[in-house]
């Protein structure tokens, strides 16, 4: 354990004394407080223009204070002053003595920002008041945006494939942080169930269960359920037999034409893969809602006369085609590359019930924000539609259109993620192996505590964390890097993990119940603490646990739940040094102990929460 390091002085004199809390906003971020005072000064100093950019960032290093402004450097060169000068100019200029100490200046000019344990205090009440939304404040207004997210969208008969598993995870992830910030989300399933495959598989149905597909008979022993196998033999057929495919071409027609006895096929392979679909979400614990191509089906026409009569959309080749503008869109001879929105046999296609999507999106459902998260590979796809929806006035500026990519998931070896025998991995033998390591796992563990416990407890510990290990990964990396998916490494206790950060909530929350008496978390809840810190480790956590709503609005803004597995990760490194550092329940005062079970119960909170927004359930023991 690393030595406590207790403050002294001034500091410690500052820190135990329970001063009333300064009387700046407590529902703002001490970022966006800073923001706008040093935003003030900037002014003040060099004018308006040099408080464009405050360059406000939290500290990149534990000696650097808590925030840190780097505004001096660029403006030095516009300047033609030393930065160092510069510096001293915006701290002349800054009045942040109500919540910061006096600002220094290191290294070649940066402005270095330390909270007041007063004020810090007065976040951690006001967190307190209310462990469920600690300090988070619900946006209201214009601030509240309807954002629909098109995620999941696996497409019917064809493999729903570990791409697809990510877009779920992400996905969710995205729309239960939007939901905790009080934003109106619409979880859209943009389901592939429409398209030239349903012929084939229209096709061999009405060839295997005749009666079914005339309406007068039952489905017998065909087999929907394993739809992929299904869809296989259909393709077999196709590509060998001349008069199948004929007849899967006609079908085509048939359907899209409305014809009765095609549709009631349709839906037959459509509710069938619904089962399956649903299945894995429940799974996950994921709700989406289904509203797949097929439902823009009435519009694709109405948006291709749209685009022509507004002279978008012209004829190139028998087909109509929208010619994007710009450099990335046109080649070195100067010729523009189409984006076909109705092919040369009348058929529409992926573009154009994107562009029916998304008019139908702002019109009817009225959307401000619009997320697709997909795999980077489709980042092409909707440069090209977003822009076609711009010029044709589908989508007003003022709603933003976001494709939000994520990166291929790879074997343990770098290479394609595969099952040994070469196969797609199931996402369903995915989840199960999951589930299988975390029991290994779970009962060496078990075994070597010389523990047991009931068959029904592991099960669902097991069944939770196995789930949770896969989603974590996912969620931790980056998102628009490529990850090595390790079940080995996502189901360790120890490391980057979700039964790391599971077992973390469990020992925060345990910590609390023992030193408070067997009172719960809740119990500390509206709580008016007189925080005190006389160990460094004990402030070091509370600045820490308080930028939960910094974090959650870089979240809101860049769509990167990486940042929240890293801050949680940093929340639980911190409380274990806390718990190293400083005894709760052998505290030296009444009041000290009391500081420190609040400071319990907010992490506990905190940790919480943040599984929570990645989809991960907590448990009480594990
Ligand atoms: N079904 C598509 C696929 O599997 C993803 C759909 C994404 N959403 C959209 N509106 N294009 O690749």
């Amino acid at each position: 354990p690393t030595p406590a390091r207790r403050l002294t002085g001034v500091a410690a004199a500052r820190a135990v004394a329970s001063a009333p809390p300064p009387a700046v906003s407590m529902t703002e971020t001490a970022q966006d407080l800073l923001r706008s005072r040093v935003v003030a000064a900037l002014t003040t100093a060099f004018g308006p223009d040099a408080a464009a950019n405050p360059m406000l960032t939290p500290a990149t290093k534990a000696g650097f204070g808590d925030y840190q402004c780097n505004a001096a450097l660029s403006l030095a060169k516009k300047e033609g002053k030393r930065p160092r000068d510069v510096a001293a100019a915006i701290i002349d200029a800054l009045d942040v003595s109500d919540f910061c100490e006096a600002p220094t200046v290191a290294g070649p000019g940066f402005i270095n920002l330390t909270l007041t344990p007063a004020y810090v205090s007065g976040r951690l009440n006001a967190m307190l008041a209310d462990l469920s939304r600690l300090g988070v404040t619900k946006r209201t207004g214009s601030a509240a945006k309807k954002v629909v997210v098109d995620f999941s969208s696996p497409n019917i008969a064809k493999e729903m494939h570990v791409g697809h598993l990510r877009s779920t995870i992400i996905g969710d992830s995205l729309c239960r942080l939007l939901e905790f910030l009080g934003h109106d989300v619409v979880r859209l399933n943009h389901v592939g169930d429409w398209g030239t495959q349903f012929g084939m598989l229209i096709q061999l149905l009405r060839e295997e269960v005749p009666d079914f597909v005339a309406g007068t008979g039952e489905l017998g022993d065909v087999d929907l359920g394993d739809l992929v196998v299904f869809y296989k033999r259909a393709k077999a057929r196709f590509d060998v037999d001349p008069a199948f495919k004929e007849a899967a071409q006609r079908e085509v027609v048939a359907l899209q034409g409305g014809d009765e006895v095609s549709r009631r096929a349709w839906q037959a392979i459509c509710g069938q893969s619904r089962v399956e679909f649903q299945k894995l979400y429940d799974t996950l614990r994921v709700e989406v809602t289904e509203r797949g191509e097929s439902f823009y089906n009435p519009y694709l026409a109405d948006v291709v006369a749209d685009l022509e009569r507004q002279g978008l959309a012209v004829e190139d080749q028998g087909a109509t085609v929208v010619f994007l503008e710009g450099a990335q869109f046109t080649n070195r001879e100067g010729d523009r590359q189409p984006v076909i929105v109705r092919k040369s046999d009348g058929g529409f296609n992926y573009a154009t019930t994107d562009l029916a999507a998304m008019r139908y999106r702002v019109q009817e459902d009225g959307a401000q924000r619009i997320l697709y998260v997909t795999d980077i590979g489709q980042s092409l796809h909707f440069q090209q539609v977003f822009q076609v929806a711009r010029r044709a006035g589908f989508v007003p500026e003022k709603v933003s259109l976001e494709h939000v990519p994520f990166g291929l998931v790879q074997g343990e070896d770098g290479k394609k993620f595969k099952t040994r025998s070469g196969d797609v991995v199931k996402l369903k033998d995915l989840l199960d192996e999951a589930v299988v390591r975390s029991r290994s796992e779970l009962e060496a563990r078990l075994a070597a505590d010389n523990r047991t416990e009931s068959p029904e407890y592991v099960q669902d510990v097991v069944s939770k964390v196995g789930i949770a290990a896969v989603k974590y990964a996912d969620l931790k990396t980056s998102r628009t890097s490529n990850y090595r998916f390790s079940f080995d490494k996502m189901v360790k206790l120890d490391g980057d993990t979700a039964p790391y950060m599971m077992y973390a909530f469990v020992r925060t929350q345990g910590i609390y119940r023992e030193a408070g008496g067997g009172r719960a978390l809740e119990d500390m809840e509206g709580k008016d603490v007189a925080f005190a810190y006389p160990v460094a480790a004990e402030l070091a956590l509370a600045k820490t646990l308080l930028r939960l709503p910094e974090v959650l609005a870089e979240l809101e803004r860049d769509l990167c739940p990486h940042v929240l597995c890293e801050y949680m990760k940093g929340v639980s490194t911190l409380f274990n040094r806390f718990y190293e550092q400083c005894p709760v329940r052998g505290a030296d005062s009444e009041a000290v102990k009391e500081s420190r079970l609040a400071l319990c119960a907010i992490t506990a909170s905190v940790i919480r929460r943040c599984l929570d927004l990645l989809g991960i359930q907590t448990l009480d023991k594990i």
